[in-house]
């Protein structure tokens, strides 16, 4: 493990940090979600730097990013982020655990032997136990179904997520990317238990528009709140790949999910015309892509990933605007339908 923990001095949260950030309340429920919550999917494993991890997450909380997203196989390795998170925790936030509401998932293969991956009672809950264990808390705030199983009887692993309910380990419940009609089912089942689904984390993005048929309407019938992950499409919707590949982009460090082969001539040309626009807003282009989302009030929270403080910074300052005029709005789709 490369692992370099260089100090860099005590941490005590910014005392404005709830001056500027904005929050919706997640579906139909008490909690109130930041407009912008950050995930440790990238930039959180054990090659990463620690200390730039570190400053992400301090500089998120200081301007009031008040969600951590994660998940047991972030990293790489799996389990990484979850180790690395821990140790932030105890160095940096531990005084502040009430004021953060901490997301971990289990869905997608975590370890060998049938009992590893997908929907069951024993995956789920073993997979939480370690989920716990490796950050160091006794409960996580949200507990994601990451995806649905074709296999599983519905009724198990909504019942699984009930049962973590019932023993403290997490406070409220989700899925991931589960289709309209599969989320309809789960609330249902997890209601007759007496949980409700509080929230659904889909993909969605300008480039990624599937949540818009079907899926919102349902979560607003089921007063569920939705966190939509990769909003920039990865770093494709920012200004980052308009003159070439940077070096330490994602695409460039890291081909795992985003391939160099994808960013093609036709989809930068597109993105071009947008940023044209986010100028025009006086917004950077991830910023206007982040504010296209929450203008379906619906959208509780835009889950954003970082490599760096500056952009966690950057994509915090979308809240400064937040409007678009009709015109803006006419002009974007049809950059989008092209
Ligand atoms: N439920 C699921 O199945 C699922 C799946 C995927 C993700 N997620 C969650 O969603 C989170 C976000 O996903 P994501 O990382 O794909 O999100 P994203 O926000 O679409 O992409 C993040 C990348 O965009 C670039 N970026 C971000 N802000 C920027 C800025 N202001 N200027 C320029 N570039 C910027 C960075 O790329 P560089 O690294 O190139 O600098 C960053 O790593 C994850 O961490 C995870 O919590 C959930």
């Amino acid at each position: 493990m490369s692992f370099n923990d260089q100090s860099i001095g005590d941490y005590t949260a910014k005392s404005n940090r709830y001056d500027t950030m904005q929050y919706r309340r997640c579906g139909k429920s008490g909690i109130l979600l930041p407009v912008i919550s950050v995930g440790l999917w990238h930039n959180f494993g054990h090659a990463d730097d620690f200390t730039n991890m570190r400053q992400i997450l301090r500089t998120a909380f200081d301007n009031g990013v008040t969600h951590f997203d994660l998940a047991n196989n972030y990293g790489p390795p799996y389990g990484a982020a979850e180790e690395n998170f821990g140790r932030i925790f105890h160095k940096d936030f531990r005084p502040y655990r009430d004021e953060l509401i901490l997301s971990s998932k289990a869905g997608w293969d975590m370890w060998p032997g049938p009992y590893g991956n997908f929907g069951s009672r024993k995956y789920l809950i073993a997979s939480l136990d370690q989920s716990l264990k490796r950050m160091g808390v006794d409960y996580v705030d949200v507990f994601y179904h990451h995806r649905p199983d074709p296999d599983t009887p519905l009724e198990e692993t909504m019942g699984a997520l009930h049962s973590i309910v019932q023993q403290g380990k997490a406070l409220y419940v989700g899925v991931s990317q589960y289709p309209a009609e599969l989320t309809a089912k789960a609330a249902a089942i997890l209601k007759d238990m007496g949980t409700k689904l509080f929230i659904h984390q889909p993909r969605y993005s300008m480039l990624d528009r599937w949540v818009e048929n079907g899926l919102m309407d349902e979560l607003e019938k089921q007063g569920t709140g939705a966190i939509a992950f990769s909003p920039l499409e990865q770093g494709i919707l920012t200004n980052k790949y308009l003159k070439g590949f940077p070096k330490k982009s994602r695409a460039v460090k890291d081909g795992r999910y985003l391939q160099k082969g994808n960013i093609t001539h036709e989809l930068l040309q597109k993105v071009r015309e947008l940023n044209d626009i986010a100028q025009e807003r006086g917004q950077s282009m991830a910023q206007m892509a982040i504010a296209w989302l929450l203008k379906d009030q619906r959208i509780t929270t835009v889950l954003v990933g970082v490599s760096s403080p500056k952009q966690m910074l950057d994509n915090i300052k979308t809240v400064g605007n937040l409007e678009f005029s009709k015109a803006e709005l006419e002009q974007i789709e049809k950059i989008l339908q092209r």
